[in-house]
């Protein structure tokens, strides 16, 4: 074997791709990145670029009965409370990740079997020893279990939005109907 020409050989192929950046100026990346960012924010429309949550029929009267906006008109707070609201009435369009529930499914919400009151009820009791399970549950495991079963989908993480603001949802209607801890519907 001729060794002698493999290291020509590999002179002749210099990357094309890595001339092309050595030629760009500096400030050609800077305003590659500048131009990305002004793009994604006010050009692209895509959702993953907004903070803002996709607005769902309903959510104005929700947030205006519910005193939503007792944390904040805009904020964190809000912005989660809102997923919350869409991931509630509409699961199987917000939450799809978790649900095998479609369009044609009469049941396809959470809200198909519980009144965003109920959540509120099941948030200040959450933490409680169940007899069934042999153990306290908190109200992540609640929603998780109800995505899994009767939602006919998949367990999201704990940390996941599609818990975390239904936990947040649940916090606000509690507080607009002053629950406390371990309130019982009706009273008592
Ligand atoms: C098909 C009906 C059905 C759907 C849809 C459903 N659940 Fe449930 N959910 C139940 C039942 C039944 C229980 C009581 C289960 C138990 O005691 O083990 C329950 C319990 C709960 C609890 C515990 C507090 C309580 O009221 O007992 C929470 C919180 C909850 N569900 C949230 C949700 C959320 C959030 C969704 C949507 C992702 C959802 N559920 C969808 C039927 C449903």
């Amino acid at each position: 074997m001729d060794r002698s020409k493999a290291p020509e050989k590999s002179k002749q192929r210099p990357g094309i791709g890595w001339a092309v950046f050595r030629r760009v100026k500096p400030f050609g990346a800077v305003g590659a990145i500048l131009a990305f960012v002004l793009w994604a924010h006010f050009g692209s429309g895509l959702p993953v670029f907004h903070p803002k949550v996709v607005p769902a029929p309903g959510w104005q009267q929700f947030r205006a009965e519910y005193g939503m906006d007792a944390f904040g008109g805009d904020g964190y707070f809000i912005r989660a409370a809102q997923h919350g609201y869409n991931l509630f009435f509409f699961t199987h369009e917000h939450g799809s990740r978790f649900t095998r529930k479609t369009e044609r499914d009469e049941v396809r919400s959470c809200s198909g079997c519980h009144t965003v009151e109920d959540l509120a009820y099941g948030f200040v009791n959450a933490d409680r020893y169940d007899e069934r399970l042999g153990r306290r549950v908190s109200f992540e495991e609640r929603v998780m279990r109800c995505y899994a079963g009767p939602m006919d989908g998949f367990v999201p993480t704990l940390y996941d939005p599609a818990v975390r603001d239904l936990r947040i949802l649940a916090r606000g209607v509690a507080h607009h109907l002053q629950l406390g801890e371990g309130a019982r519907k009706g009273g008592s």
